[in-house]
């Protein structure tokens, strides 16, 4: 049996495999205006949908001070997600919060780009915003208007993208969801638009998250597939991860023209390397992208919780923590989840 790790200032703490507590990913707002086929399918995310309400959401200084607690247990890297954050009103000043908690070296944020102008851009980086990742799953207009399922045109994302590159908001990263039949085709001219570019593109793997988009293991185009396809077209190298842990497969240009990552969570799962703990909007720590049940912090903290009891509550979470729910469904039956039970959906955590 695998001994339990207790919190360890000088190490930060460790879950039941050892694996210790690195990322934070903080879903500001559970809203979005896209309505991705995969992600939020317009059926389920209609106009009767109940999203949470404001008072439900966590403040920006109930956010700060739970980051801090977190750096305490070793967490340097802070990721803000959704939904859609920037939808969430005042991002500038979570933002700056954040980048002045002490021991957070990292701090960016995944967005789908719609309402990035240059102005916000700008701001972004002035409140202390490194970089950013933006979500883009063709370059094709009409097959990107059809998977935001909301008719949105490709060309503002694109400029999007332009205007952080642009505002030192930078390597931006861009995220295609990659599925079988829908946008494999976009694959060469998405790595073809960015070649030559200081942006990442990094080709996902489609996965079984949630459970409302229908996901078939068919429906899933393997990183290996990515990578020989776009290598056929420019030749690629692999290169070593820019960090232990590093969730993408990095691979650059043999002629110098760039890099791509490759992101394999169902064929080649990295739950082993998985530092990875969520905070939804409304204050639940979840300890997998999969899991059913998260931890209630937003109570402790409104029942005038102190530091210390707060911080106990996250070492203990992590310390019981035991998930690896990608690489149990790829060693069962790849096409069939591990578990019946009723998970979260990536709207609400955020990815
Ligand atoms: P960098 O810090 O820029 O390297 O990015 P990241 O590793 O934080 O990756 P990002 O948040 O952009 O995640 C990209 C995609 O990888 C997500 O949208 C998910 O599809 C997948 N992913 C990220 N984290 C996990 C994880 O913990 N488990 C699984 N199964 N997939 C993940
Ligand atoms: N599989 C893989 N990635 C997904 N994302 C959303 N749903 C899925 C899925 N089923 C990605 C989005 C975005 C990030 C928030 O998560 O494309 O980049
Ligand atoms: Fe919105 Fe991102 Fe989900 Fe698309 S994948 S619906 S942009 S949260
Ligand atoms: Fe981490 Fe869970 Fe993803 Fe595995 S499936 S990498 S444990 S979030």
């Amino acid at each position: 049996m695998i001994p339990v790790r207790i919190h360890d200032e000088a190490e930060g703490s460790r879950d039941r495999f050892g694996r210790p507590l690195h990322d934070l990913r903080i879903s500001v707002t559970d809203r979005c205006n896209f309505r991705c086929t995969y992600c939020m399918p317009k059926e389920l995310f209609g106009a009767s949908y109940r999203f949470m309400p404001r008072s439900e959401l966590l403040s920006f200084e109930e956010i700060t001070r739970l980051a801090s607690i977190f750096a305490g247990h070793g967490v340097r890297k802070i990721r803000l997600t959704g939904g859609e954050p920037l939808l969430r009103q005042g991002l500038d000043d979570l933002v700056r919060m954040l980048s002045a908690v002490p021991g957070i070296e990292d701090l960016t944020l995944t967005t789908n780009g719609s309402l990035l102008t240059r102005r916000h851009a700008r701001s972004l980086r002035a409140a202390g915003l490194r970089r950013l990742t933006v979500s883009l799953d063709a370059v094709d207009d009409a097959v990107f208007s059809s998977m935001n399922d909301v008719g949105f045109p490709v060309e503002p994302v694109l400029e999007a993208i332009e205007n952080a590159g642009g505002e030192g908001l930078s390597p931006v990263k861009i995220n295609m969801v990659v599925k079988r039949g829908v946008n494999e085709h976009d694959v060469v001219p998405m790595a073809e638009r960015f070649r030559g570019t200081a942006h990442i593109v990094r080709f996902i793997e489609y996965m079984d998250v949630g459970n409302t988009n229908g996901w078939r293991l068919d429906d899933v185009v393997p990183a290996r597939e990515i990578v020989e396809t776009i290598g056929r077209a420019h030749p690629l190298r692999p290169v070593e991860p820019e960090y232990p842990g590093e969730v993408a497969r990095r691979w650059r240009y043999a002629d110098g023209a760039g890099e791509i990552g490759v992101i394999s969570s169902v064929t080649a799962p990295f739950c082993g390397a998985c530092t990875r703990a969520r905070l939804s909007a409304e204050g639940r720590l979840y300890t997998c992208l999969f899991a059913s049940e998260g931890f209630d912090l937003r109570r402790l903290v409104r029942s005038g919780a102190s530091d210390e009891s707060l911080s106990a509550a996250i070492g203990s979470v992590w310390g019981r923590r035991d998930d690896r729910y990608s690489e149990l469904r790829t060693s069962n039956t790849p096409s069939e989840p591990p578990t019946s039970e009723r998970r979260i959906e990536m709207s609400y955590i955020g990815g």
